[in-house]
């Protein structure tokens, strides 16, 4: 038997301004409705939210091959595409022929009823299959091409830096470690696991960001992004962190904290509106079905004003605001996110840039203020997700990076390459990275980044 593969596109479809002879469709089923002359099959492709009605006669049904024609089995169906009497649809197929693909049983675990997400999670390899799941991965595919062209319109250059390192860049020590040693009976000398002998001959892991070698393109190519994955063996259980997520990470050579505060924000406007203009069903979706108001926040976003605070404005206003917090407030400690999502969604009721952290509370790389205490940093807060964007001006000053990295207990030594681009050639260069799976979270109102990631991966769970 040959297997006939042309097909059109249900969303192809469905857009269709006029009537259509032949024509062939592939899908899953999500219902059959039988009458007693015909049957109604609601088929869907993943092209879009909506599915294609298809009527049947019921005599095509018969064969014995079709008897396990039920929701979640696969069909291809050719017909004539005809104006539909329905409401709701201008378009349903009416079908000559019907072909199962591949059966179903009564088993199968995503009957048409609603499903808690954490139920759908344990059927990750199936949930893709689901309305909100479609609406969901369709987003995150447009979205990804979003990144690219927001940056690739603007000249930055791509590039992929590696997922094996030897350098923890954010130095919380949340390396996954990859080793080849036999965990066993690992080398060992003077009583510590000699990792000499190890694959890389080095203590390796897994990047949890690519800034370092972003830093070291952008003295070459100025402008650069890297996207890509992140791993962070960090034992938070939140709905919003992973251990595996995507990253955006931009570098700019000749930019200052108030320029990457500029980007960042002009980076975030554009994606939200990018979303609006490309998304539509998807967030009339999620809109309807999943975060009454998104659409209308979304809109609201793209004219809003981001504001901008320093982290010690931020402590003062947190001291007035009269609220006992879980953690108590004060000056010298990071700001948790119960304190993020009171300034976002409580004072500013909208984007607001933190900036000038305590120099303790961050990352080694960040430019030391004159103040001697701050640094450059700035994270970016929003409503309902908290910090979206964490980033800063670089230390370019040689001496006072090499002092920041002992106080936090950096060796200098094991980032020669890095203090070089400080030594030959730097420049005031900054950059941030944006949480791909908490910009998706933000505009499709799905509550729990384990649901906007394809197969998440968190403490305990790495299954699919
Ligand atoms: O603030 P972070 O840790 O910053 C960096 O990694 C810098 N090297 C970025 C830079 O300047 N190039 O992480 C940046 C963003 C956060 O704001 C958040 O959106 C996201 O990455 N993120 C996570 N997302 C999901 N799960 C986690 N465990 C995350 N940790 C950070
Ligand atoms: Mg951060």
């Amino acid at each position: 038997m040959t297997v006939q593969l042309a097909r059109s596109i249900i969303k192809v479809v469905l857009d269709s301004s006029t009537a259509q002879q032949n024509i062939r469709v592939c899908g899953w089923v999500r219902s059959v409705r039988r009458g007693k002359d015909v049957a109604f099959i609601t088929l869907n492709d993943g092209s879009c939210q909506r599915s294609l009605q298809v009527v049947v006669e019921t005599s095509l049904l018969q064969a014995p091959a079709l008897s396990n024609l039920g929701t979640g089995a696969c069909i291809a169906v050719g017909g004539n595409l005809v104006a539909s009497p329905a409401a709701g649809q201008s378009w349903e197929l009416q079908a000559d022929r019907l072909e199962l693909l591949g059966g179903v049983d009564a088993g199968y675990p995503l009957q048409k009823k609603r499903h808690t997400f954490e139920y759908l999670r344990s059927i990750a390899h199936l949930r893709p299959r689901a309305n909100t799941f479609g609406a969901v991965f369709r987003m995150r595919s447009a979205l990804a091409f979003a990144v690219h062209q927001f940056f690739q319109e603007r000249g930055f250059l791509y590039v992929h830096t590696p997922i094996i390192t030897t350098n923890d860049c954010e130095g919380a020590g949340e390396m996954f470690r990859v080793t080849t040693l036999d965990p066993a009976v690992p080398p060992v000398v003077d009583g510590q696991i000699d990792w000499a002998q190890d694959f890389f001959a080095a203590k390796a892991g897994l990047t949890v960001s690519g800034q370092l070698q972003g830093e070291l393109f952008a003295m070459a190519f100025s402008d650069i992004y890297t996207f890509g994955p992140t791993f962070r063996a960090e034992n938070s259980h939140t709905s919003r962190h992973a251990s595996e997520f995507w990253m955006i990470e931009p570098e700019m050579a000749f930019a200052d904290l108030a320029r990457n505060c500029e980007i960042a924000e002009e980076f975030f406007r554009y994606l939200v509106s990018y979303s609006l203009a490309h998304c539509g069903e998807d967030l009339t979706f999620f809109n309807e079905r999943i975060a009454p108001g998104l659409i209308e926040r979304l809109e609201q976003l793209v004219r809003a004003q981001f504001y901008r605070v320093t982290y010690s404005e931020a402590i003062g206003l947190l001291e007035r605001s009269g609220r006992t917090f879980e953690f108590p407030v004060a000056w010298g400690q990071d700001l948790q996110s119960e304190h993020e999502r009171y300034l976002t969604e409580e004072v500013f009721a909208g984007p607001v840039f933190v900036t000038d952290y305590p120099q303790q509370t961050k990352a080694f790389y960040m430019r030391l203020n004159d103040d001697g205490k701050t640094v450059a940093a700035m994270d970016l807060l929003v409503p309902r997700v908290g910090e979206i964007i964490g980033g800063s001006q670089r230390e370019e000053r040689l001496n006072v990076l090499e002092q920041r990295m002992m106080e936090h207990g950096v060796d200098p030594a094991s980032l020669d390459w890095y203090l070089d681009t400080r030594r030959w050639g730097g420049c005031p260069h900054a950059g941030f990275g944006l949480g791909f799976e908490r910009l998706l979270m933000y505009l499709t109102g799905m509550e729990n980044i384990r649901d906007v990631i394809p197969f998440p991966r968190t403490p305990g769970h790495a299954r699919f």
